[in-house]
């Protein structure tokens, strides 16, 4: 398990932002839509609502830009946009060259797709920027999964949605934020969660379910040890919002009461990239961080792809 080398920079979060498109979609424009009910949906899911609408771009700069103006950070000196996306506006370029632009940042830009695990795999990827130089690292992670949802399959048409949240990486004196990371993959899995290009998502959802629970665990157990650290040292857990009873379930393992849960899926649905960021700054937002507190983020994804990390908040 690779661990941070103790004389590695290290980085803070200094600025964040959160941006959700304004039109919201209820469980009861779905009932109109499709052989469901809001209770169904509230009781297998958690999901009340969703915020569906506007481009990958779009709400990256809008993220973004709120996360610069709270960090007090000029574009200029930012030194590099990682954006986590699973859904870009385009092919080609990444869609980061657009934010960059519109951001007036001067600066390395590039996409990272881990699906609904790349915010925390974008984490790391930023830190380690930090650690080889960078001074200030713009972070941000959008996904728009409403326009590769397929209206017509109450399957998945439930649970995606649209968002982005964005944080402002600074290289700190001292060890910083990130105590441990652990970023995993299991491609043998794929067929259980893919969307074609041009297409839409197929999911075996049963199959997911089984296994998100196992491989969040798996994850943020690895980070916790190598932070040396237990379930009880965790003031909040910042889990992937895909489903209330995948993260009611993982944080019965973790042995974390559902109280130390950060939870906003009832408001977001899934958002992929932007789930674990519009989580944790929701929870910031409503003062439930303090500084020193450990936060463990942990997601899962298509791919199937796992990743979780260890921080010390506002160190
Ligand atoms: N509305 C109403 N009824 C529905 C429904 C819907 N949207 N979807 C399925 N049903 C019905 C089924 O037809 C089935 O009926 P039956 O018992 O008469 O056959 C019943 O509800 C149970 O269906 P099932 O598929 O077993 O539901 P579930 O409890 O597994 O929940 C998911 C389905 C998709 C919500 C759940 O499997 C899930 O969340 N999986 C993980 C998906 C995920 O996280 N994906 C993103 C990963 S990043």
């Amino acid at each position: 398990m690779p661990s941070i080398p103790t004389s590695a920079i290290g980085a803070r979060i200094t600025g964040w932002g959160r941006a959700l498109p304004p039109k919201v979609l209820t469980n009861h424009d779905l009932e109109a839509m499709m052989d469901t009910s809001d209770e169904w949906i509230r009781e297998r899911t958690g999901i009340e609502r969703r915020h569906i609408g506007g481009t990958t771009s779009g709400l990256s700069i809008e993220s973004g830009r709120l996360a610069l103006e709270m960090a007090g950070v000029d574009p200029s000196e930012i030194d590099a946009l990682v954006l986590s996306t699973t859904t870009p506006d385009r092919t080609v370029p990444a869609t980061s060259a657009t934010v960059q632009n519109a951001l007036g940042l001067k600066c390395g830009a590039f996409d990272v797709n881990a699906a609904c695990s790349g915010f925390v795999y974008a984490t790391v990827v930023a830190h380690g920027l930090i650690a080889m130089g960078s001074k200030k690292v713009l972070l941000i992670g959008t996904d728009t999964l409403a326009r590769i949802t397929d209206w017509d399959d109450r399957n998945t048409a439930i649970l995606f949605a649209d968002g982005s949240g964005a944080a402002v990486l600074e290289a700190t004196e001292g060890p910083g934020q990130l105590l441990a990371w652990d970023l995993d993959a299991d491609g043998s899995a794929e067929e259980l969660l893919y969307c074609e290009i041009g297409g839409t998502i197929h999911m075996d959802g049963k199959e997911v379910f089984r296994r998100a629970v196992r491989i969040m665990i798996d994850s943020a157990r690895k980070s916790m040890a190598i932070a040396g650290i237990t379930a009880d040292d965790l003031a909040l857990v910042v889990p992937h919002q895909a489903n209330i009873r995948i993260i009611s379930a993982a944080c019965d393992r973790l042995g974390v009461p559902m109280e130390r849960a950060a939870v906003c899926i009832n408001e977001t649905g899934n958002t992929s990239s932007a789930s674990i960021p519009l989580a944790l700054f929701d929870a910031a937002d409503k003062g439930r961080l303090s500084p020193g507190d450990l936060v463990l983020l942990v997601g899962f994804g298509a791919g199937m792809t796992a990743a979780s990390a260890i921080i010390r908040w506002g160190v």
